[in-house]
């Protein structure tokens, strides 16, 4: 897998997003939300804190069963 890191130093739970922040916070404006938003609960998307199907290299590489939480709004 290259240069997947499958633990991080001191156990954290975030490799390498924004290291330089003491804090990652991200904000959404909810009517930039079209129809669906998944948003990456892994912390390997390289387009956080969205989604791009990282997390399915995480979980065969360390068994972990993580995966997105989906934001959707209802069909008017
Ligand atoms: Fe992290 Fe999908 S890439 S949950």
């Amino acid at each position: 897998y290259g240069v997947y890191k499958v633990i991080s130093p001191k156990g954290h739970i975030n490799p390498n997003i924004q290291k330089s922040n003491s804090k990652v916070v991200n904000v959404i404006n909810i009517e930039d939300i079209a129809d669906t938003l998944a948003l990456c609960r892994c912390w390997r998307s390289k387009t956080f804190p969205k989604c791009d199907g990282s997390h399915a290299q995480h979980n065969q590489c360390t068994g972990d069963n993580v995966g997105p939480v989906l934001i959707k709004r209802n069909a008017a």
